[in-house]
């Protein structure tokens, strides 16, 4: 391939994350063509509504609403993909993949349900799929994952991963108000998905993970085999206990490797974290990722991991990885060939049973205030083997009701989902027992 003299780039989507990195690649063209030794063009964009108002002001004549034709214009070498969801996305990073372009993406969902269909597609072609954008914003966590840090196999990667969840926590705990109102303002602030059932479900993170999993084991982990569980049932009730009990609650996605049994397991939910860790004073919309390696021992990552400009600046990393490739010929380790490496081979990854998933447990439960219902509770945990480590027990809505927080010694995930089953049957628990885990992590 004749190295070109000028690089096009093409716009495909010109959303939020898309005027980001128009602004930031304009603004700072000079320093960026300085630095990659490239003059840099903006070359096309493609969007829904050409005459809508935008942050940025785009030629007329760039503009267009055909994003296949941005994605198999000849002239163009980078394609942008923002547009954001799984069909048309899907459609215009394909085509572009087909004819040997090199794609830059921030598409998290697009990445989990057809990764496979999309490296293939890049193989087949000769084209490229870059997607520092998918996880954790401005953090490079997967140019760390992937190159700085290739030398390692991975036992344990945990994080905070969406920063609407970690501000509506964080607001929660400071500022002492509910879910509901820190909802309202992360909202405002233009922080959660369109759909914010995405972040507070936990799905956006779980995706993020699947991302992070694929990097380091080798293997697709579909969400329906993660355990995902998301913030919607924290109140100040949780807020408050955790804290007395010297923890902070995080929605963490949790990625545990065991290499004897050569065991994979990918895990989303509310965790309280020991105040005592630098993760659990990553607040606000920020996200946090600890890397524990087996030759570089545990890295920690801090940085914004939502909004415009975070976003933009792991786009324009990857667009000058890009650059680097179509002018030296000199690409960055493929991802899933990485993954492969990482792995040690992937034949042979199992995903974890449940028994093996071990952690101890917070739980709140909303019971009756009568003699022996603490008895009752007792029983069922016992009969799941579940050993309780401590117990509070605080008046409640009505006279005869009490809300009681328990924790427990080590356990397992079957044992605590048996649990949680015989505690739904008894009459005097009057709503779902709400369950977090409790991280005991050494960094
Ligand atoms: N809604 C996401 C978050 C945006 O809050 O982290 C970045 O993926």
């Amino acid at each position: 391939m004749s190295k070109p003299s000028v690089i096009n780039i093409g716009f495909c989507g010109l959303g939020t994350v898309g005027q980001g990195v128009w602004k930031h690649l304009s603004g700072n063209r000079a320093l960026l063509e300085a630095r990659l030794g490239s003059k840099l063009e903006l070359y096309r964009v493609a969007v829904r509504h050409p005459a809508k108002a935008r942050g940025v002001k785009i030629p007329a004549g760039k503009l267009t609403t055909d994003p296949l034709a941005v994605a198999t214009d000849p002239a163009v070498h980078i394609v942008c993909e923002l547009i954001g969801g799984t069909t048309l996305a899907r459609d215009v990073t394909l085509a572009a993949l087909a004819q040997g372009k090199i794609v830059v993406s921030a598409n998290k969902a697009l990445l989990c349900g057809f990764g496979a269909e999309i490296f293939a597609a890049a193989r087949k072609g000769g084209g490229h799929y870059f997607f520092e954008a998918s996880v954790a914003g401005g953090i490079p966590i997967i140019k760390a994952l992937r190159e700085g840090l290739i030398a390692n196999r991975f036992g344990r990667i945990y994080g905070i991963l969406n920063g609407t969840c970690n501000y509506i926590l964080t607001r929660m705990e400071r500022e002492g108000i509910s879910y509901a109102d820190a909802l309202a303002e992360a909202k405002r602030l233009g922080y959660a998905e369109a759909d914010e059932s995405l972040d507070v479900q936990g799905w956006d993170t779980a995706h993020k993970a699947a991302i992070l999993a694929f990097l380091a084991h080798g293997v697709w982990v579909k969400t329906d085999q993660m355990l995902v569980e998301g913030i919607t049932r924290i109140t100040q009730t949780d807020i408050v206990h955790a804290a007395q009990l010297g923890y902070g609650i995080k929605l963490l996605a949790v990625i545990t490797r065991n290499f004897e049994t050569n065991q994979l397991f990918v895990r989303v939910h509310p965790t309280l974290l020991p105040r005592r860790l630098v993760l659990a004073s990553v607040d606000g919309v920020f996200n946090g990722i600890a890397v524990t390696g087996d030759v570089a021992g545990t890295t920690l990552y801090i940085g914004c991991g939502a909004g415009q400009d975070a976003t933009a600046s792991a786009v324009i990393g990857d667009i000058a990885d890009a650059v680097t490739l179509l002018t030296s010929g000199k690409s960055v380790v493929v991802p899933d060939e990485a993954a492969a490496i990482h792995a040690g081979g992937r034949q042979g990854v199992q995903l974890a049973p449940l028994e093996s998933v071990g952690s101890r447990y917070y739980l709140r439960l909303e019971v009756r205030d009568q003699p022996g219902v603490l008895a009752q509770i007792a029983t069922v945990m016992a009969r799941n083997r579940v050993s309780i480590e401590s117990v509070i027990q605080r008046g409640n809505r009505g006279p005869e009701t009490a809300t009681l927080i328990l924790t427990t010694h080590q356990s397992n995930e079957q044992a605590i989902r048996a649990t949680l089953a015989g505690l739904a049957q008894l009459d005097s628990v009057l709503e779902a027992p709400l369950l977090l885990r409790i991280g005991d992590f050494d960094e």
